[in-house]
């Protein structure tokens, strides 16, 4: 197997590299455009993440948040490249994510995705998160004020 490389940011601003990759991935994700939950612009430099990268590539991304009032962490995002998946390294990222949970402290991880993001739900679960909330959204505008 391809080695992985896993690398943790604790913020991700000064590292263009990472901001870049997650503005583009986040464009791209099939979540993106159903709320402002899921929006692009969802990428801030206070955020931390956890980098997957072959031979230097970054193959894989998580952006996090750690909420130290529940003792929790948030995730914002959560994609692998498509030529690498269902390889593990999804899992490997979320992996790294507990060991550093661990070292904080941090008693649960939090994340959402859309409703029909089945794919994400599915891995999710298989991940050992559970489902917990549905997120309701209205948009104040002439189109959606109705
Ligand atoms: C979801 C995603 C991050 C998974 O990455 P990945 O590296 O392929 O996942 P892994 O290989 O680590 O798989 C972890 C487990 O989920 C399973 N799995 C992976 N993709 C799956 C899918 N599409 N459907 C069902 N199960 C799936 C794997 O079989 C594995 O379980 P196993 O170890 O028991 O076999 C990746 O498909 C992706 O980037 N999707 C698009 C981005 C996205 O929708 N992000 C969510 C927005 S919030």
């Amino acid at each position: 197997m391809t080695d992985v490389a896993i690398e943790t940011f604790a913020k991700i601003g000064g590292h263009g590299e990472i901001v870049r990759k997650l503005y583009e991935v986040r464009l791209a994700l099939p979540d993106v455009g159903f709320s402002s939950f899921h929006s692009a612009d969802g990428v801030h430099y206070s955020h931390a993440a956890v980098v997957a990268r072959i031979q230097g590539k970054i193959v894989g991304i998580i952006s996090y948040d750690t909420l130290e009032y529940n003792q929790s962490i948030f995730i914002y995002t959560g994609w692998v490249d498509p030529e690498h998946r269902r390889k593990g390294i999804y899992r490997q990222l979320i992996g790294k994510l507990k060991e550093i949970a661990a070292e904080k402290n941090v008693v649960r991880i939090t994340g959402s995705t859309a409703f029909n993001n089945n794919d994400m739900q599915a891995v999710m679960t298989k991940l050992g998160r559970r489902p917990v909330a549905i997120v309701y959204e209205m948009d104040l505008n002439d189109a959606g004020d109705k």
